[in-house]
């Protein structure tokens, strides 16, 4: 049971367990750290957590140039319906089946659209792919329930949103950490643009290991 982390820089990874590829948060194309072109990624699935530009990103090209399904909230699968992907729609609470494993819906505080356009709740996500168990938070202010995801998909790797302003800081993406337990957290959404806190210095969550990765690194869990 081993998956290959790819982080694409800011959001985004992609999942591999040498058989499937699940794509999350895609974003590259006017990414300023992002190290490869939309072109070069290689997947059967991409999961969004919500409709912004930075996280909705490159899926279109990337799900057509792949046929690749896409699982959202119900309203960004209707538009990316209407953009002939493929999609698995979902909504915070639910899980889907897929031939690589499962994806799961939990809620964010946040907001979500794209130019314009409502793309419905906010969501984390919960990929389970090579018997690996990844919750990426998606962009979320601190919730107390998070303790309660922790406990009922007891994830091995979770991606949490440090950079303030728009998702928690340093100081409440620790204690986020701290509720969830997962055995690696892996920091996101800082860095890409000023606005956003500059390292990760602040993420100091104690009883796991915390993987600072850079854009374009790869690394083996298990
Ligand atoms: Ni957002
Ligand atoms: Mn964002």
């Amino acid at each position: 049971m081993s998956i290959t982390v790819t982080f694409l820089g800011h959001s985004g990874f992609v999942l591999d367990d040498g058989t499937h590829s699940v794509a999350i948060d895609p974003f590259l194309t006017d990414n300023p750290v992002a190290t490869m072109n939309a072109d070069e990624i290689r997947c059967q699935a991409i999961v969004l957590t919500h409709g912004h530009s930075d996280h909705l990103g490159d899926t279109v090209a990337i799900a057509k140039a792949n046929d690749a399904t896409v699982y959202a909230a119900f309203e960004i699968a209707q538009f990316l319906g209407e953009k002939d992907c493929k999609t698995e729609p979902g909504n915070p609470g639910g899980k889907i089946n897929g031939d690589f494993g499962w994806v799961a819906f939990t809620q964010a505080f946040h907001s979500s659209s794209y130019e314009g356009r409502y793309m419905g709740m906010p969501c984390g996500v919960v990929v389970n792919l090579g018997g690996v168990t990844v919750y990426h938070c998606g962009d979320t202010g601190l919730f107390s329930d998070m303790k309660l995801m922790g406990e009922i998909y007891r994830p091995d790797i979770a991606m949490i949103p440090i950079g303030d302003r728009f998702t928690m800081g340093p100081e409440l993406a620790t204690k986020a950490a701290e509720w969830i337990k997962p055995k690696v957290a892996i920091p996101i959404h800082y860095k890409t643009w000023p606005l956003l806190a500059p390292d990760a210095s602040g993420f100091t969550p104690e009883g796991m290991e915390i993987k600072v990765m850079e854009p374009g690194e790869s690394w083996q869990y298990r």
